[in-house]
């Protein structure tokens, strides 16, 4: 499949950069403000009295940065962090594995914690409250509970769908984090920063440009930073300007807004065949050609987001904006 260049999940490509750009600390982490300061000052407190860190639940959109916060949280506390990912822990066993591996302290972090099979998921809410977990040992009319002490640690849970988490589950976190869209002024110096790691220059309106054209979003931002570089420097420049930028995104068919042939494709056909709606999702995703999850989960969120479709009991609906970026008349109903 191709690839959408400004799709804000996870790609192949991005493996490279992120391990490049990744901030390591709180210092170099932009924006999410009040995530931080809450979390620093929640650190801190922990490390004076010599406990461990609340659990923690980050969750929002894709890309915004909750599995590299979770790394930081770790180095802020000192500690070691482990790594695993709900779908991955398929059995209570795998589970009881991963816990008991832990140094006392340690932040264990689980990605798409929405994703935990049911079984996994009870043994998890022992080992949250009480540090310890009960397993079965033996088969058959000899098999007996046998209840096992773990490392007092912090869960850090990751996840894009909040919703899906269940109750039990997220009463158990004690600290909870919803991580925002970044704003221009915000990306603009992730870009910056980036740059310099990328070994080029990049000057204050070109900044700007791929910031506005990022969808919020960090990944993206870095991720079109790089394709920009690859233009300018087979062109023998080592600096990004205005220009530059906007031309190279004309090429990668990255609009203004951020909107790629996609998102052009969902919103023409709802001017031309719909007359702006509401029409279904079903529909639409008919007439596109995606999943009706994929554009409810990747494509509509930032065209809500930036006030282009509104979502009503009858369907979706185009607001006069979205009419404008097109330069179409709003029809009269
Ligand atoms: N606050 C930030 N400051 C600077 N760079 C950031 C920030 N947040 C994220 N990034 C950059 O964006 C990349 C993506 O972030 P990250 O992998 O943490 O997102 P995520 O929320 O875990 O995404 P997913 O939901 O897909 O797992 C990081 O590698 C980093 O380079
Ligand atoms: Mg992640």
């Amino acid at each position: 499949m191709d690839e959408r260049m400004v799709s804000s999940e996870f790609q192949f490509d991005d493996i490279t950069i992120e391990q490049s750009v990744r901030p390591q600390s709180f210092d170099s982490y932009i924006g999410q403000e009040v995530v931080k300061r809450n979390l620093s000052i929640f650190i801190e407190a922990a490390k004076l009295r010599s406990e461990t860190l609340d659990h923690v639940l980050l969750y929002g959109p894709p890309g915004l940065g909750k599995t590299t916060l979770a790394t930081i949280i770790s180095k802020e506390l000192e500690v070691n962090i482990k790594h695993s990912s709900g779908p991955a822990i398929e059995r209570a066993g795998d589970l009881a594995a991963i816990l008991s591996s832990l140094e006392p302290g340690d932040v264990l972090f689980i990605d798409e914690i929405h994703r935990l099979p049911r079984a996994v998921e009870e043994i998890l809410y022992s080992a949250m409250e009480d540090f310890c977990i009960d397993v079965v040992i033996g088969k058959g009319p000899s098999a007996r509970n046998v209840r096992v002490d773990l490392p007092p640690f912090t869960l850090v849970g990751a996840t894009t769908r909040a919703g899906l988490l269940s109750a039990p589950l997220r009463d158990r976190f004690g600290v909870l984090s919803r991580l925002e869209y970044y704003s221009l002024e915000e990306l603009s110096m992730i870009v910056k920063r980036s740059a310099k790691v990328f070994e080029i220059d990049v000057d204050d309106k070109a900044a700007n440009e791929i910031s506005r054209r990022s969808r919020g979003t960090p990944r993206i931002a870095n991720r079109l930073l790089k394709r920009v570089r690859d233009f300018v420097q087979v062109q023998g420049k080592t600096i990004i300007t205005f220009n530059d930028a906007k031309n190279a995104m004309e090429l990668l068919q990255v609009d203004p807004l951020g909107l790629d042939q996609i998102d052009h494709k969902i919103i023409l056909n709802m001017i031309d065949s719909f007359r702006g709606g509401p029409v279904g999702i079903e529909t639409i995703s008919a007439t596109v050609g995606e999943e009706v999850q994929t554009i409810e989960e990747v494509y509509e969120p930032y065209l809500i987001q930036i006030g282009f479709i509104q979502r009503t009991p009858r369907g979706r609906m185009l607001t006069p904006l979205a009419y404008k970026h097109f330069n179409r008349e709003v029809p009269i109903k």
